[in-house]
């Protein structure tokens, strides 16, 4: 459904020639479309128009990636408002081309379900043009981040010609893709991209969108090393296995990480404020409440990872007293749904069998993890010349545009120049703030979506449980609608459990019919 109309500026003389050339050059043709499909995993075709290869600034410097690709399906959803999935393929940090829909993840999954699909190309860590004979990194911080904004501009700009309805636009993205997806939630018309964009010749249009689904959002990247050696420092002696030296600089990090918790201000779903002191006890709800569902849906679970159970041995719904919430308890969705909206609690008492799990010990359950897939060595992401020289892609996306990679942290840059008073630049400073999701939630400084998935594996140590946890209790503390979870035995990975996924869509729909 169509709300509103492009208008035309009444402007004179030279301004208006350039205006309209602009307007003309980001003004989507409806006509252009070749006719594609694919088939679904169940063998259904899904048939679509296909638009592709568009560019969605007028400025464009890197005509590989700073094109967008439209999919429109033959049979639109008929439930009102058609939706927009925006999904990017950033992994790294690194560029990406405008990709044609897969019917492996949500991008199919979205045109079987009548849903319009965007999907943009970006600048990244690795994108580079020849000019004037030097070769120019066009993608590093806050760039690739920009072209997305570009990309959400040029959907609203054009609401009127593509089917489907800006105001409705889902970013989706896994990793560094989920810290873009996040990047685009929380920081839509933010003022500090305004003047960035405008030279990129993006469409004069709002940037903010609907929901943002973040599948492992590497993100907060200026805390994410303190946060992860908090968390796994107490590997370090232990599978982990780290040198004299990667211990040293393990502790240093990991007793930054304190302040920055307290810091934060956050608070459980109770209200009760959540500190350095009790946030191991935040996590292991969280972590219990995946071991809980996953009992449920009849997985097993070792008793060599860390949780206790409850074994009732009275019948499936037997069971003596003090032994949790019961059968019945956690409130009903009402659309079918299993997941709890938000937070650890409703934690069911399944009746499949009659275990449950009653605690966790943390410590064992890391050990676990990182017995699963090997840690990163301290620092996790600002690593580049504090133990080892290699750049890390976060390294790279903070270089300079001669593709000389940076440090982004006082710590790790202190330790690289030997220098305890150095500091990072101002222009460090800024980008490595517009480049953090956290600066933007609940300020005023943006519009942010009202709605947020969030998913990151019980298994994935690609950056610690602390960074996607802070983010969806800082959006839901701010009064935001956050799903928030983490799936049991799911490393690093995205785009899964499409049905819970597309079920969320729908209900989130529901609030905007
Ligand atoms: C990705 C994974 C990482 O561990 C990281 O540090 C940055 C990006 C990724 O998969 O996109």
């Amino acid at each position: 459904m169509k709300h509103k109309i492009l208008t035309t500026a009444i402007l004179t003389g030279a301004a208006a020639m350039t205006a309209a050339a602009a307007t003309d050059a980001l003004r989507f043709d409806p006509e252009a479309f070749t006719r594609q499909s694919i088939t679904m995993p169940d063998g259904t075709q899904v048939g679509y128009k296909a638009y592709e290869g568009i560019f969605y600034v007028t400025n464009v410097e890197d005509s590989t990636y700073q094109t967008l690709n439209i999919y429109v399906p033959e049979h639109l959803a008929e439930t009102g408002r058609v939706p927009i999935l925006l999904r990017t393929y950033v992994g790294g940090y690194a560029a990406s081309t405008a990709k044609s829909p897969s019917p492996a993840d949500a991008s199919g999954r979205a045109l079987q379900e009548g849903y319009v699909v965007c999907i943009p190309g970006s600048r990244g860590n690795n994108s580079t043009v020849e000019a004037d004979g030097k070769t120019i990194y066009t993608g590093i911080a806050p760039n690739g981040l920009l072209d997305l904004k570009a990309a959400v501009r040029y959907l609203r700009y054009n609401d009127a010609l593509i089917p489907g309805d800006s105001e409705l636009i889902f970013t989706d993205g896994t990793s560094a893709g989920g810290a873009m997806s996040s990047l685009l939630g929380a920081t839509g018309n933010a003022g500090d991209y305004a003047e960035d964009l405008r030279k990129m010749g993006a469409a004069d249009a709002r940037d903010d969108v609907f929901a943002a689904i973040c599948y492992c959002p590497i993100t907060d990247l200026n805390h994410a090393d303190m946060e992860y050696e908090w968390l796994y420092g107490c590997t370090n002696r232990g599978v982990r296995a780290l040198s004299a030296d990667q211990i040293v600089i393990s502790d240093e990090l990991a007793a930054e990480c304190p302040e920055y918790i307290n810091s934060l201000g956050l608070t459980e779903t109770d209200g009760t404020p959540l500190t350095a002191a009790n946030y191991k006890d935040y996590i292991k709800k969280f972590l219990i409440a995946s071991a809980h569902r996953a009992l449920q849906e009849g997985c097993e679970i070792p008793d060599s990872i860390g949780f206790t159970f409850y074994q009732d041995k009275s019948g499936p719904m037997g069971g003596g007293p003090g032994m949790g919430p019961r059968a019945g308890q956690r409130p009903p969705m009402g659309d079918g749904r299993e997941a709890p909206s938000f937070g650890p609690g409703n934690m069911p008492r399944f009746n499949k069998t009659s275990d449950f799990v009653t605690g966790l010990d943390l410590d064992k359950y890391l050990s676990y993890v990182a017995s699963v897939t090997p840690l990163k060595t301290p620092p996790a992401f600002d690593q580049m010349g504090v133990l080892i020289d290699t750049p890390s892609p976060e390294n790279k996306e903070f270089a300079d545009r001669e593709g000389n990679p940076a440090n982004f942290t006082d710590f790790s840059l202190r330790h690289r120049l030997g220098d305890p008073k150095a500091s990072l630049d101002k222009d460090m400073v800024r980008r490595v703030e517009i480049m953090n999701p956290m600066n933007f939630i609940g300020t005023g400084r943006a519009t942010t979506a009202p709605h947020w998935y969030i998913r990151h594996g019980a298994k994935d140590r690609d950056t610690s449980f602390l960074v996607p946890i802070n983010l969806a209790t800082k959006l839901q503390n701010a009064g935001y609608d956050v799903d928030f979870f983490l799936p049991w035995n799911r490393p690093h990975s995205g785009d899964y459990n499409l049905d819970d996924l597309f079920t969320w869509i729908a209900s989130t729909l529901k609030t905007a019919n």
